[in-house]
């Protein structure tokens, strides 16, 4: 009988940033990924330490990481960029510069790149794809830079996008997003206002008045997805490490009988969007790369009205685990491997 040997090639990985909330997951994803390995870590301050992280598969590992500028650009296929803004677009331009794809999990490069007036190197292209894939997946395909999406942006963008497209938000209406995010979602450095005795058994709204960095990137999407109407976002911070649940209330041309229809029409053979009848919440989602979506008809208005709500992880879906979706799709891979569903 004739024997056969397959050699399974593993596509070497570098994390930018990897000390940080969002670098930490990807270690952990890029771990359990049956065909990539993490060929290296960096971190900053941090530098010269060891990260122990835990992989899709439970095992805890010890990641070394090493400044930036001692890794290896050559010696990987693909590089995430889990760095500030700012940092990561000069680390971006660096790893184009080595002929390297890379995913951008910073706003440096999505549309109104969260109002960064820094410069963007010469080797990235104009027009970098962003990273919504159920949305936008064939610009993804074969880039060699993506800009990953917002956590805010995408739990909020995949609920509103199938009623946009369809042309069921009213023209010039006020769309309101109030959305609440866990302590993870502002990074892993000290500030004052994250310390524990100041989030715990508190809540509060922040960057009230529609002056969040990350609304360009939604009004963007939804202009091209053929919107045409204003967003008024409300963050709020919210007394868990993980996890968003955003509830958006859209004025609609006309009352729609069953909202979760279009929901369904829309989302049935994405893997990584979850339409529920019941409302959704944090503990549906965390450690996953889903976004779970409900709809519901508000009553007692004079206006036909809708509430959407979505829940994600900031740090799966809103950030490490959408950046591995990308990464998949951009080296060929199975879009879900490696994914927690
Ligand atoms: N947290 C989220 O939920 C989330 C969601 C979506 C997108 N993002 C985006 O993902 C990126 C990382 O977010 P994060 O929350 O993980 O931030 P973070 O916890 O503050 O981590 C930042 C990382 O970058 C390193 N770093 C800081 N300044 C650097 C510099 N000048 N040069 C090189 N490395 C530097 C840090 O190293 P040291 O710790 O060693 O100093 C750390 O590894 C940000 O752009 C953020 O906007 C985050």
């Amino acid at each position: 009988m004739q024997e056969y040997a397959f050699t399974v090639h593993s596509i070497p990985i570098g994390v930018l940033g990897a000390s940080g909330y969002a670098g930490r997951e990807l270690c952990g994803l890029i771990a359990s990924h049956p065909s990539c390995n993490l060929r290296f870590a960096t971190a900053n301050e941090r530098r010269g330490q060891t990260l122990r992280v835990r992989s899709g598969h439970g095992a805890l590992i010890d990641v070394p990481m090493i400044a930036p500028d001692d890794a290896n650009l050559n010696e990987v296929e693909l590089v995430f960029s889990a760095l500030p803004h700012g940092a990561s677009v000069d680390w971006v331009g660096r790893v184009l510069d080595a002929g390297i794809r890379v995913v951008d999990l910073s706003s440096d490069l999505r549309p109104g790149r969260g109002g960064s007036t820094h410069p963007i190197p010469a080797s990235v292209p104009a027009n970098v794809p962003y990273g919504l894939p159920e949305l936008f997946r064939a610009d993804i395909a074969g880039a060699r830079v993506v800009a990953n999406p917002g956590c805010y942006p995408t739990s909020i963008l995949v609920a509103l996008a199938p009623f946009v497209r369809a042309g069921l938000v009213a023209p010039g209406a006020l769309v309101s997003v109030a959305a609440a995010s866990g302590v993870s979602g502002a990074g892993a450095s000290p500030k004052a206002e994250l310390l524990f005795a100041e989030v715990t058994e508190n809540f509060r709204a922040y960057s009230a008045g529609n002056v969040h960095r990350h609304l360009p990137e939604m009004t963007d999407s939804v202009a091209r997805l053929g919107g045409d109407f204003d967003l008024l976002f409300t963050p709020h911070l919210l007394p868990v490490d993980r996890g968003i649940l955003s509830t958006i209330t859209v004025p609609l041309t006309a009352p729609i009988a069953d909202p979760l229809s279009v929901l369904r029409a829309a989302y049935d053979n994405e893997p990584f969007v979850e339409v529920s009848a019941e409302l959704p919440a944090l503990a549906d989602v965390v450690h996953r790369n889903v976004v779970r979506v409900s709809a519901v008809t508000v009553q007692h208005v004079r206006t036909p009205t809708l509430l959407l709500f979505a829940a994600i992880d900031n740090l799966v879906k809103g950030a490490a685990g959408q950046a591995v979706q990308n990464a998949n799709i951009m080296l060929g891979l199975d879009e879900a491997a490696g994914l927690p569903r």
